[in-house]
């Protein structure tokens, strides 16, 4: 095994053409990645201003009344700094949300005490290609790997989550995923909600055996479509609320679901204020009816409850939607399903807000259901109000794109049991020609789901697309004629200003992005963010050089 690893590594700096100077690393280290057993040493070079120790462990919590459940839990500790860097949370399954300031150094010791391989990623983070926790950095069990960056992004909501070859589905649903907030200057400035106003929503679905363990399922028609649980939960919690004051707040939203795609709107009708995206902010804030959140996907938005009764509730729902023209999977043949399934099923079972779904089956991607319920619960006389101009956001242009006129084109396709990008299927260090970018350029790209060939039954599938390393810019999307009735279930639900490093493709679509890769050389992955077709192949490499 090690020597796999350590093959691979020595295959990637052949590569990578990657140099002890070039790396940014000192030769000492290059020599202990090559030659331990999957360790990365710390550097001496290296002056962190936060250093952060992150372990990785099998744990048991009590999730749903009655027996725990067993779930592999990332607590945190702060080595240097302050001890705000770290704010673990117990009741849950969630890794420790950080909190970062950009500009800082940071070093984590990534200590993993689990029965299995595995690595973690720093998702939306621009840092050197062997700070990305690219699957090639996997470690063993009891053994450490230590990153080592600077805060390059600006302000905004990130995450991290475990991307271990093959296995990044099953870890990431058992536990290994967290929030990574980084704060600016620039956003500190606006005075937005703060403090306890401002509340990080994390949005994910679980299915519960009987024993209250996570399930978990490999049959085929789960790989296609991705994990759909029976439970939605916020914060790691079933049946959530949140209380809150008469006044405005900053929630930040993540999708950490493995494949469920939501479509958020306030049941009241209040259309929702989008102020960030993927990021960082917005230059303004926009309005939208609801607004579509695929996997990895974020959005900021802000909510004022002044004027709100005590005692007044308020649900934001995921709103019913196509996700397959051919009514093949998702929407239209699940959502045939659901009437029977919740005739027989175990309803009503465990009471509260998700008491209405079905508890043993999963809930239909597409469906209308409660995500996140709140309750205003207290009066304040204070309140923030919402700034006309977020920050300024530097539009890339097309005509800078070394490639201006010929796009790079990346095809999603499904067959079998595969999952495809450009045809091919994921291979650690399988870099063709077509993948390897000049660094420091910007490109423009497209991703091409059956916007050209045309789509073929079951396998029209929405895919969230997701690019390792700088964010990027959505230029345009476009949509063929069999795509369109399915496109206008979720269209006016796209937040396609300001940053991003994901985007969402649905069946018939191509999307159009610039994206610069700037700074650093190395491998970088590009995926789709639906984590089981990821580990089913529809993943690649871009080698930077
Ligand atoms: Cu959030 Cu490569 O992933
Ligand atoms: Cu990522
Ligand atoms: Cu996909």
């Amino acid at each position: 095994m090690n020597n796999i690893i350590n093959k691979q590594r020595r295959t990637l700096l052949k590569y990578a053409g990657i140099t002890a100077a070039t790396a940014g690393i000192c030769p000492n280290l290059l020599f202990a990645m090559d030659s331990s057993k999957g360790n990365r040493h710390a550097s001496a070079n290296f002056h962190p201003d936060v250093e952060i120790e992150l372990t990785q462990q099998t744990a048991q919590i009590s999730i749903m009344p009655g027996a725990k459940t067993r779930i592999w839990k990332i607590t945190g500790k702060v080595l240097k700094g302050s001890q705000a860097t770290v704010q673990n949370l117990p009741g849950t399954y969630l890794g420790p949300t950080l909190h970062l300031h950009k500009g800082q150094k940071v070093r984590i010791y990534l200590r993993n005490k689990l029965p299995a391989q595995s690595i973690l990623h720093w998702h939306g983070l621009h840092v050197p290609a062997d700070m990305d926790g690219n699957p090639m950095y996997a470690i063993g069990s009891g053994e450490t790997y230590v990153y080592e960056f600077e805060v390059l992004n600006r302000a905004g909501t990130y995450w991290y989550h475990a991307h271990t070859h093959g296995l990044t589905a099953k870890q990431v649903y058992s536990g290994l995923a967290g929030l990574f907030i980084v704060s600016d200057d620039e956003e500190q400035a606006l005075g937005l909600p703060g403090g306890e106003y401002d509340i990080p929503i994390v949005i994910q679905d679980r299915s519960f055996d009987k024993r209250n363990q996570l399930a978990y399922s490999n049959h085929m028609m789960q790989r296609m479509q991705g994990f759909l649980g029976n439970h939605i939960l916020i914060n790691g919690q079933p049946d959530f609320v949140l209380p809150v004051a008469t006044r405005a707040y900053r929630l930040r939203l993540l999708n950490g679901s493995n494949s469920r795609i939501y479509k958020l709107a306030w049941d009241d009708g209040t259309p929702i204020t989008v102020i960030g995206v993927d990021g960082g902010l917005l230059e303004r804030p926009e309005k939208y009816p609801y607004v579509m959140l695929a996997p990895a996907e974020r959005r900021e938005i802000w909510v004022d409850f002044s004027g709100r009764d005590i005692g007044s509730e308020l649900t934001m729902r995921s709103v019913s939607f196509a996700s397959s023209s051919h009514g093949m999977m998702g929407g239209g043949m699940m959502g045939g399903r659901r009437g029977g399934m919740m005739g027989g099923g175990r309803m009503g079972g465990r009471g509260g807000m998700m008491g209405g779904m079905m508890s043993g089956s999963a809930v239909p991607l597409g469906s209308d259901y409660p995500v996140l319920k709140i309750r205003v619960d207290r009066k304040t006389g204070d309140n923030d109000s919402l700034p006309h101009r977020l920050t300024p956001i530097n539009q890339l242009q097309i005509n800078n794109a070394v490639n201006a006129g010929s796009p790079r084109r990346i095809t999603l396709s499904m067959r079998h049991m595969s999952a495809l990008l450009n045809g091919r299927s994921y291979k650690m260090n399988d870099v063709k020609a077509d993948e390897i970018i000049p660094v420091n350029t910007l490109q423009l790209m497209e991703f091409d789901n059956g916007f050209h060939r045309g789509m073929h039954g079951m396998m029209a599938m929405p895919h969230p697309m997701h690019l390792h390393g700088e964010q990027f810019q959505i230029v345009k999307r476009q949509v063929n004629s069999r795509g369109t009735s399915t496109y206008k279930t979720v269209s006016a639900g796209f937040v396609d200003n300001g940053w991003k490093d994901t985007v969402l493709v649905m069946p018939g679509e191509k999307v159009t992005i610039l994206k610069p890769f700037n700074d650093f050389k190395g491998m970088f992955m590009y995926h789709c963010h639906n984590l089981e077709h990821e580990d089913m192949g529809m993943m690649r490499d871009f080698l930077i050089k």
